[in-house]
């Protein structure tokens, strides 16, 4: 059964505080999602493995590490995702980034795929799914299907806020793809918006509405 993790980093939970907060304003809040993710993909990339190389310093020859292993890919679901995508490139530069265009029909809250574009050599590559909003997980569910689909075999889902749902969700359509949360929300509301949540990510990202 795929883990779920909740970082309980200081920078983390303090910064999420000023993106929950409604007054806010789009800079403000793009900045510090993008400097969340940032602090997630350190955490994140904790299990990367290593491999020992040697180099020469100015004062001897010495053994080292470097990261070996499969490469990484990128993968935001549109729109927020988007806004977490910077920050993880910070840490990891040689990622390659695919995306997944899925929007939640505001009936049936159920997700509607309208674009999918991956880097080539998608079976490959270790994947991580970001979306700053885990709220139903039809999205992700969705997301990584369409990943699965198209040979996909190693995926993290990482988010800043999940509801319970949504994490109950993701684990029992995949098993296998372990969860990384900066804070895990009560519950939903009727409109199948994250309590207490951020709002709407993409609008408040985007300055849309
Ligand atoms: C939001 C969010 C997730 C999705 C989560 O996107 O960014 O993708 O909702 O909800 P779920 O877990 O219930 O599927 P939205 O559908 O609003 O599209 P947008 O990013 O284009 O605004
Ligand atoms: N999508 C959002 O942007 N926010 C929520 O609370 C739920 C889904």
């Amino acid at each position: 059964m795929g883990k779920v993790y909740v970082f309980d980093h200081p920078l983390i939970q303090h910064k999420l505080t000023y993106i929950r907060d409604k007054s806010t304003g789009t800079k403000e809040f793009r900045e510090l999602v993008d400097e969340v993710a940032t602090l997630m993909a350190f955490e994140i990339t904790r299990d990367l493995p290593l491999k020992e190389v040697e180099v020469e310093t100015p004062v001897c020859m010495a053994k080292s590490k470097v990261l070996s292993g499969k490469k990484l890919g990128i993968i935001p679901i549109l729109r927020a995702g988007i806004g977490m995508v910077e920050g993880i490139l910070k840490l990891i530069p040689a990622a390659k980034v695919g995306h997944i265009g899925l929007y939640r029909d505001p009936e049936t809250l159920t997700p509607v795929e309208y674009y999918v574009k991956l880097p080539s050599d998608v079976e490959e590559r270790d994947f991580i799914v970001v979306d700053p909003m885990l709220a139903t997980g039809g999205s992700a569910v969705e997301a990584i299907n369409s990943l699965k689909k198209r040979g996909a075999k190693h995926i993290k889902f990482m988010c800043l806020i999940a509801a319970p749902e949504g994490v109950e969700e993701v684990k029992k359509n995949h098993p296998d793809v372990d969860i990384y949360i900066a804070a895990l929300d009560e519950k939903l509301n009727d409109h199948g918006y994250i309590v207490p949540g951020l709002g709407d990510a993409g609008d408040r990202l985007f300055g849309t509405k």
